[in-house]
């Protein structure tokens, strides 16, 4: 595997690759890589010559500098993890290459970024465009993929941040989980073995919220949803929604409750997760 920091030798290395007709798939990361990752990097392995990783902390879309402070960080381990799965190219850019002085792109995020993730996390979304933007520049992939766990995320960037590359295609892949129904995030590192108890409560309570949907109102599945997590003493809810899968767009009471999906982002202890799944 290759590891490269430079900016100008990454841009280098994809254009000859292009040159001669290799496709490029890219998995752009913050690192702490776990298998929802890993399931990423399999999957650009199969439908690409060439597979690319990036590990970058964005300092951009964390709203909280404390978060960004204790965002896990463990670079031997991911170029292991990596080596291992047969990954081509990690790429381990700095900040001021990434974000140079005259960068100064910026992103009408409209709708979706006024909602959950968009409403709780200000400046957040506009920080994943700004560097999921300047990491596509850079490595010009043909496919690039993205956990459906970040599913605004994943609609920001399909959306918005996709359609300037003209022959980039953005994958999904649905959220990998524990045996106990917690979706693996990098953050789960930071859980307290009582806070990982009580978190991997919550993939069942969502699934029956999300099988309330057009049998009860929004408000009496919310109350609902309040009533389970507060048994649990290191667990607060912060929203619970219903948005159509396509445009983020909430159910409204009456709606035929079919292509939804149900959000939720909840604290554990002080450390902030997020979940979602499709309404069956
Ligand atoms: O999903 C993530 O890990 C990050 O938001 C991303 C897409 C790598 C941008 O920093």
């Amino acid at each position: 595997m290759k590891i490269i920091q430079s900016v100008t030798e990454m841009s280098q290395i994809m254009q000859d690759l292009r040159r001669k007709d290799q496709s490029i798939g890219f998995v752009p990361t913050m690192g702490a890589l776990h298998e929802g990752h890993l399931a990423l990097v399999r999957k650009s392995l199969l439908e690409n010559d060439v597979t690319v990783v990036s590990i970058f902390v964005n300092p951009l879309q964390f709203n909280n500098p404390e978060d960004f402070l204790k965002y896990p960080k463990m670079p031997e381990k991911d170029r292991l993890m990596l080596e291992q799965e047969g990954c081509d190219v990690l790429f381990t850019p700095v900040k001021d290459e990434i974000f140079p002085p005259d960068y100064n792109q910026r992103f009408q995020l409209g709708f979706w970024d006024t909602v959950m993730e968009g409403a709780f996390r200000p400046g957040h979304f506009q920080g994943v465009a700004r560097v999921v933007y300047r990491l596509f520049e850079i490595v010009h992939p043909h496919k690039a993929y993205f956990g459906l766990k970040d599913y605004q995320q994943f609609i920001i960037i399909s959306k918005v941040v996709a359609p300037y590359f003209k022959d980039l295609k953005i994958s999904g892949l649905e959220t990998v989980r524990e045996k106990s129904g917690l979706a693996l995030s990098s953050r789960n590192l930071r859980l307290t073995p009582i806070q990982y108890e009580q978190a991997s409560h919550v993939p069942e309570l969502l699934k029956i919220a999300a099988g309330m949907l057009g049998k009860k109102n929004l408000q009496e599945i919310r109350d609902w949803f309040q009533a389970e997590l507060s048994k649990y003493n290191e667990l607060r809810p912060e929203y619970l929604e219903f948005a159509h899968a396509d445009t983020l767009q909430p159910f409204v009471e009456g709606d035929a409750p079919s292509n939804y999906r149900i959000f939720v982002s909840f604290y554990a202890g002080d450390v902030r997760l997020i979940d979602n799944m499709a309404v069956q």
